[in-house]
């Protein structure tokens, strides 16, 4: 059967910057930025592989993190939002996508001061959105968003955070009512009624998959969650992300998908 739950991407080219990026792990060292192309590259193959046409926006030095697409809008299927990220040297990467936006949705929403809100913490299922609290997405930024959603007829709802960066870096939803959730969201209630697969500790990066159409795009190095995946019935692709780990980004990064 064929599921088809978007027809576009946009991605931005990474840039020599990338090198630099915020990462809560330095223990991985500085990505390499030929291989991080490569990678980038490869990305690109799997989401048109997937069916997607694909927009490549051009690299932006200035903006070290500005590859991660995702966190600085939010793509319905009514409506997109440009956010306000919470980290301070990514509030710049706005600027950048409100024009390429206004290409493809007709309405526009904004996270206004003081909210801030990254697209990492916003998680779709079908009609309602789970948004997490964490360091970079605060309950303003949180309550503008849900107040946009009331509006076009979508419901969302917070989650409050474990120490963990977004709310797609530790669950990720698959379509079908499964549920990737790693050990940090394993017990939380909101989540009890999906068909939930634990990733395992040793795979915690892999939280963070990419469902797209008949596809799910996976982390590659990771068996478990793979077969986990597969025993489902989904049919995978894995990718070699390394370089993003490096700096905190993962499949769901690098891309807007509608
Ligand atoms: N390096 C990705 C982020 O921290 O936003």
């Amino acid at each position: 059967m064929k599921t088809t739950l978007f027809t576009k991407a946009i991605v931005r080219r990474p840039a020599q910057s990338l090198v630099n990026g915020l990462t809560d792990h330095p223990e991985l060292g500085h990505p390499d930025y030929a291989l991080a192309l490569r990678q980038h590259d490869a990305y690109i193959a799997a989401l048109e592989r997937c069916g997607l046409a694909v927009e490549v926006l051009p690299a932006w030095e200035e903006h070290p993190d500005s590859c991660f697409v995702e966190d600085v809008a939010v793509c319905t299927r009514k409506f997109a939002l440009v956010t306000r990220p919470g980290a301070a040297s990514r509030a710049g990467e706005i600027a950048g996508i409100q024009a390429v936006l206004a290409r493809y949705f007709r309405t526009i929403e904004h996270i206004e001061a003081p909210g801030t809100l990254e697209g990492g913490d916003v998680m779709m299922v079908g009609d309602s959105f789970y948004i997490g609290l964490s360091a970079r997405t605060n309950a303003d930024g949180a309550a503008q968003f849900i107040a946009h959603l009331a509006r076009h007829g979508y419901k969302g709802q917070t989650v409050t955070m474990p120490p963990t960066l977004h709310l797609k870096t530790g669950t990720s939803y698959m379509e079908d009512g499964i549920l990737l959730v790693d050990q940090a969201f394993a017990r939380y209630q909101e989540f009890s009624g999906f068909d939930r697969i634990h990733v395992v500790p040793e795979e915690t990066y892999a939280a963070n998959c990419l469902r797209v159409n008949d596809f799910v795009i996976v982390p590659s190095g990771h068996p478990e969650t793979l077969g986990a995946l597969q025993a489902k019935g989904l049919a995978t692709i894995q990718l070699d992300m390394s370089e993003y780990r490096k700096i905190d980004g993962g499949l769901s990064c690098l891309s807007l998908r509608f």
